[in-house]
């Protein structure tokens, strides 16, 4: 090359594109498109020094890749004379809409490379016109390459594992090393030959439990027979017949992609019915026939009222009692979602809660709650007449917020229970996971050990905010389906039950102290695993508002609980569910079992910019603050000792070693910013800037944070968008201050002070009062709530304070006690700082006075706190 300037140029532009392509080698083996074999095009035209042909075919793949046009359309990357410029323009959203849907398979097999073309080749020729999916073969030589393609490649919905292939990757790059390591840290070593395919079948199960795997074997029928084969779906034995594979990888497909009561839905607002049922809005009639709400038929589009219907029969089914395609739709969501049972809800996980409830707790049981959930289970509670445990999560003062209730504090309530001999009435355990603000448990921690000191103890786990973590392998092992069905499997394991016995000896004699800090086993002869998850689906994937499901895996579901549990979910469903609701909840779980493991990629993805694009911005950095998970949870309970996610100083962090081990994790795709140096509170913050200005919308505040929640329709365009509005925030903060007079600086430096430094300190639950406590002698701190709640019916019985004036104080001075007769729920935080049947105390009420927020549920400033009058009290407590 000259050594000319222009020359001097050229080369530096041609090092930089053989360097990029060197690091994309590696990664693009595992993608069909372009694939090595489109790497090894650019690399030859570069070789070759065809510069014009390797520009040229570089903007072909990035013009499909960002198209999405390889999806839909064959784009040969091998012959770069003979593509047709005409299918490779982006083509328009109705040709999109309606291409056939694309995958690819990952083939484990040691091929040549012509043997991998020729293979591709005879698969595409298994192309049927009406085949409803297109897919392009990927092969990788090992079952490491396996792992880290599934791992890497969204794109990959089936697998199918021959049986000649090495054990290790050559591809050493330390990413990916780094992945591998952990979904195989125990599988790696000491695997014999024979066994690689059903080993693979196994661990590609475990991270990615929703693809397909076929195995092809060389052993005879015989040898197979009985084996454990990894949960494969189908072995094929020595064959070459790829008509017969291309139709079983369809049908695989197919079963997920399957939608029964959409298509029911669809199906019967195709088919001319006629009216005469107390539906009016049914096939849109009472709107096509209207001179004045014509407007709304323009606006919906009349399929929604095709498909507005009450009909069970026409092929739809009915979901108080589904046998037909409700029924599969909720089979197919209990694949999806690893549960047992699943069941659909219309009207939110509100609802799901109270069912689960209902249908778990008679009146006197004992349930363990934590005191920050949502009021649905509050409610619930005093439904089912539970005799409550409220238990504390850990305080996060600065920031005027709650983390999650500790295991040590579950367990020390436990624990205190078995000493009072009322371990045979608690019934249940009640978390939120994840919290509103991102703290997630260690939910097979908190299991187990519980399960050691109650063996047959429920737990309801309040996923309203993570039906999304079962599609990404990290969020995955804590989520209560999951956990359930690990721990199923751990206690019938001959290895576990040797280990308990060692463990049954090293706890003997042991005093509750001690067992505070030991780390406990169930026994497995005992334990019942017993776990519910309700999720607000519509919250976090795709349906429409309401669409919640409850996921159940309870070994005594079918003995115990299943008619309980029918008349608890007709107690709380509606008998005209809204269909469109059902409809949305069976193609939101299509969307997870085919992409969920892409969205939640890309969602943490973009969270992950998020906080590195606030954290890393001068301006921004100086008024606001990204909560680190060391801001969010305290060091004991973060083993790994991670501290944040991304900073400065150490890049990203490995956040696996955290989700595997911390008592709590955080979710990453929360993004909680501490806005206190702005000067704004929260909930200013949220209306006053965010939303009137700019449109943004977020949903929780604290008195001086906001939290951002990133969803799978999270792109990285409105991330920058958000980082464009708080750079315009700050810069306008920064031009106010400068412009200001020394007073006014005085009053922002006041105003921060306030919002980072002057905040009350959180009050734990007091307790209830004597009144609503078992006269048994037992110090135990359950509380009947169903009791105060009802007794506070009778206004005969209440009496009202301001909060203001120090009346309360006063009382309490002189001996009163002051029980709240009403949930009391300021928003934010938005759970009951007092419940009915509670001893008000005085950090309470200084809480309730420093809160400064406009909307308190169950308060009526001009009244007062209602408590309950002293003669009611008496006449309780006379009646103990
Ligand atoms: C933890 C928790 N559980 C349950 C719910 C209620 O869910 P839904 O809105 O689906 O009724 C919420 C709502 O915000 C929540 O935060």
């Amino acid at each position: 090359m000259s050594a000319t300037p222009a020359g001097k140029a050229q080369s530096v532009l041609v090092e930089k594109a053989e360097a990029l392509l060197e690091a994309l080698e590696p990664i693009e083996a595992y993608w069909a498109f372009p694939g090595r074999i489109g790497l090894f095009q650019l690399r030859k035209l570069l070789s070759r020094e065809d510069y014009p042909a390797f520009a040229h075919l570089v903007s072909r793949i990035v013009r499909a890749l960002v198209s999405g046009s390889y999806r839909r359309h064959f784009i040969d990357v091998a012959h770069e004379d003979e593509h047709d410029p005409e299918k490779e323009v982006i083509d328009p959203v109705e040709e999109r809409a309606h291409a056939r849907p694309y995958f690819e398979v990952l083939f484990v097999d040691n091929l040549t490379t012509a043997q991998e073309e020729a293979q591709r080749l005879a698969l595409r020729d298994m192309r049927r016109a009406d085949d409803k999916f297109i897919y392009e073969a990927v092969t990788v030589p090992s079952f490491e390459d396996a792992l880290i393609a599934v791992l890497f490649n969204h794109n990959i919905q089936s697998v199918v594992i021959r049986y000649d292939f090495r054990f290790e990757s050559h591809n050493n790059l330390k990413i990916l090393q780094r992945y591998l390591n952990r979904v195989s840290d125990e599988v790696l070593d000491d695997i014999p030959e024979e066994d690689y395919g059903p080993e693979l079948c196994r661990v590609i199960r475990k991270v990615r439990p929703e693809l397909d795997t076929f195995l092809i074997t060389d052993r005879s029928v015989e040898e197979i027979a009985g084996r454990d084969l990894g949960g494969c779906l189908r072995v094929f034995y020595n064959q070459e017949d790829y008509m017969e594979l291309h139709l079983n990888i369809l049908r695989g497909v197919n079963a997920r992609y399957k939608t029964p009561f959409f298509t029911a839905l669809k199906e019967y607002s195709r088919q001319p019915t006629g009216v005469f049922h107390a539906m009016p809005i049914s096939r849109g009639k009472s709107i096509i026939r209207s001179n004045w709400i014509r407007d709304m038929g323009d606006f919906y589009g009349m399929n929604i009222f095709l498909a507005e219907t009450s009909a069970t029969s026409g092929g739809l089914d009915s979901l108080l009692d589904p046998h037909g395609p409700i029924k599969e739709a909720q089979e197919a969501a209990a694949r999806a979602f690893g549960s047992k049972h699943t069941f659909f809800a219309t009207n939110g996980t509100s609802t799901c809660n109270k069912i689960v409830v209902q249908a778990i707790v008679q009146p006197g049981d004992i349930v363990l709650v934590d005191r920050d959930c949502h009021k649905s289970h509050h409610y619930g509670m005093v439904l089912g007449g539970a005799n409550v445990v409220y238990l504390d999560s850990y305080p996060l003062s600065e920031f005027s917020m709650y983390g999650a209730v500790p295991l040590k504090e579950i367990k020390h309530r436990l624990l205190e229970l078995k000493s009072a001999g009322k371990l045979d009435r608690v019934r249940m355990l009640l978390l939120t996971n994840c919290t509103f603000d991102g703290i997630v448990y260690n939910v097979e921690r908190v299991m187990e050990e519980c399960l050691a000191i109650k063996p047959d103890l429920v737990f309801l786990w309040d996923e309203a905010w993570f039906a999304f973590a079962r599609f990404g392998p990290t969020y995955r092992q804590r989520t209560a389906m999951h956990t359930a069905a690990i721990l199923r499997e751990r206690y019938r394991s001959p290895e576990y039950r040797k280990a308990w016995m060692k463990h049954k000896k090293k706890i003997e004699g042991l005093d509750d102290a001690a067992l505070l800090t030991t780390r406990l086993m169930p026994d497995p002869d005992q334990v019942r695993v017993r776990a519910y998850a309700t999720q607000s689906t519509h919250k976090t994937l795709t349906s429409l508002r309401q669409g919640s499901m409850i996921h159940v895996h309870d070994q005594d579901f079918r003995g115990q609980v299943e008619q309980a549990f029918h008349e608890a979910y007709m107690t709380h469903t509606s008998t005209s569910p809204n269909y469109q609701i059902i409809a949305s909840l069976d193609v939101g779980r299509r969307q997870v079992e085919l992409e969920g493991f892409e969205m939640v990629q890309k969602q943490v993805e973009a969270a992950m910019a998020m906080r590195k694009a606030i954290t890393s911005h001068p301006l921004l950095s100086k008024y606001f603050r990204v909560l680190r998970v060391g801001d969010m949870i305290p060091e004991v309970y973060r083993e790994s000792g991670i501290q944040s996610y991304w900073d400065p100083e150490h890049g990203w962090n490995d956040i696996w070693d955290a989700w595997a081990q911390d008592e709590f994790t955080l979710d990453a795709t929360r993004v909680t910013i501490a806005v206190g140096a702005a000067g704004l509170d929260g909930d200013t913050f949220k209306n006053s800037v965010l939303m009137d200005k700019f449109g943004i919308q977020i949903n929780k505040t604290s008195r001086n944070t906001v939290l951002f929640m990133t969803n799978i329709g999270t792109t990285r365009s409105s991330v920058a968008y958000l980082i464009e509005v708080l750079v315009e925030i700050a810069q306008d903060l920064e031009s106010e201050r400068e412009d200001s007079s020394p007073m006014e600086r005085r009053a922002f430096e006041r105003r921060v002070k306030n919002l980072t430094e002057d905040l009350p300190p959180l009050p734990d639950f007091s307790r209830f009062h004597d009144a609503f406590r078992s006269a048994d002698g037992s110090d135990t701190p359950e509380g009947d709530l169903r009791k105060a709640y009802f007794l506070a019916y009778d206004e005969g019985k209440c009496d009202y304070f301001p909060i203001e004036d120090g009346s309360m104080e006063k009382a309490m001075d002189a001996g009163r006690e002051l029980v709240s007769t009403s949930f009391i729920i300021p928003y934010p935080p938005g759970f009951p700082i007092l419940v009915p049947g509670q001893v008000i105390s005085k950090e309470i009420l200084h809480f309730m006075r420093a809160l400064d927020v406009k909307e308190i549920h169950g308060y009526r400033p001009d009244l007062g706190l209602r408590v309950f009058s002293e003669a009611a009290l008496k006449e309780l407590e006379k009646d103990r």
